[in-house]
């Protein structure tokens, strides 16, 4: 038996931080091209996003993460002023995570010129759900998706399930687009109670976040009625949301992963249980990916991306 316990332990390394595009271009000249995925956030990291680190660490000789607070993807009424600001810690994650570069760039530097005149049009997908709530949002961050897609040269790109619209709206660019970068989907991260983590989950009260949890109990309860088919998932999930008077519902639906539109009756196969309300202050979002028909319940991430 070899005795290991005198072996050296290499300390993680703090990733290269490069705030400008020449510090960029830079540090990204550094890698070996070809195998370079990217893990773009807006900061405020969580386990959520250290975990879409670790997939893409797992698959990929390099990983990049950027650290972005988008103003473009904010409503005039929405909380980029007060969206939380981490930088020392996000970085620690970030090293933790064997992370190779961190691109934090200020907006001067992604938006030289000011307001973008030409933009990333999302179409009629980024008109629903999420985006009949924010209007403009999806072509701002699919506008911030692309510039940092071609700042990094990436190859791969790691996104959450909790945006499942955000998701769907990347890959569709990538493919519509002819973006040569492959689109990872990394499952939902949550709190052991079930809490979607988020990095609006700070802005929560301590009843806030009691009053949270519904939502994604009622997912839970959908997904546990799929096997009787569409209607009973959405009895089901509104079931629960009718109990908990202080969350204000925006929507709840049962859609197809890929048109978003509400699936019939008769429709078994894979779908989109997605749910957005406000809890005090907070807008929060949640979804799960089910399988309605016999044998159906709740999935990880769609099988067909
Ligand atoms: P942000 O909200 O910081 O999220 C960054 C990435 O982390 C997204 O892909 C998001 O889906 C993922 N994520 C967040 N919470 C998660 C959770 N609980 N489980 C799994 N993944 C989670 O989404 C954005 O930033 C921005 O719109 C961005 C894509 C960076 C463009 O500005």
């Amino acid at each position: 038996m070899t005795d290991t316990t005198a072996l050296p332990i290499t300390p993680p390394t703090t990733p290269v931080v490069a705030r400008t595009r020449e510090e960029l271009r830079e540090a990204r000249s550094a890698l070996d091209d070809g195998d370079v995925a990217v893990v773009m956030t807006m900061g405020a990291l969580h386990e959520g996003h250290a975990t879409l680190i670790h997939q893409a660490r797992k698959a990929h000789r390099h990983v990049v993460v950027t650290i972005f607070l988008n103003p473009l993807q904010f409503g005039p009424k929405e909380d980029l002023s007060r969206y939380p600001r981490t930088f020392d810690a996000d970085l620690e994650i970030c090293t933790a995570a064997g992370v190779d570069l961190v691109f934090a760039p200020t907006p001067d530097v992604v938006y030289p010129e000011g307001d973008p005149g030409v933009r990333v049009s999302a179409g009629p997908l980024g008109d629903v759900l999420e985006g009949q709530a924010r209007p403009g949002h999806f072509d701002g961050m699919l506008t911030v998706v692309g510039k940092l897609m071609h700042l990094t040269r990436c190859s791969a790109a790691y996104f959450g399930q909790k945006d499942a619209q955000q998701l769907l709206l990347i890959r569709r660019m990538c493919r519509d687009l002819d973006f040569p970068v492959r689109v990872v989907a990394v499952p939902t991260v949550r709190e052991p109670d079930g809490l979607a983590m988020s990095s609006r989950n700070t802005y929560l009260t301590p009843s806030d976040r009691e009053t949270a949890l519904c939502l994604s109990a009622a997912l839970r309860a959908g997904a546990d009625a799929a096997a009787e088919g569409p209607s009973a998932v959405r009895r089901a999930a509104r079931a629960v949301l009718v109990r908990e008077p202080l969350a204000l519902v925006d929507y709840l639906v049962l859609v197809h992963p890929d048109t978003l539109v509400d699936v019939p009756e008769w429709y078994r196969g894979e779908a989109l249980l997605a749910v957005a309300g406000r809890v005090g202050t907070t807008r929060l979002i949640d979804n799960l990916p089910v399988l309605v028909g016999p044998g159906g319940g709740a999935l990880e991430t769609f099988t067909q991306p």
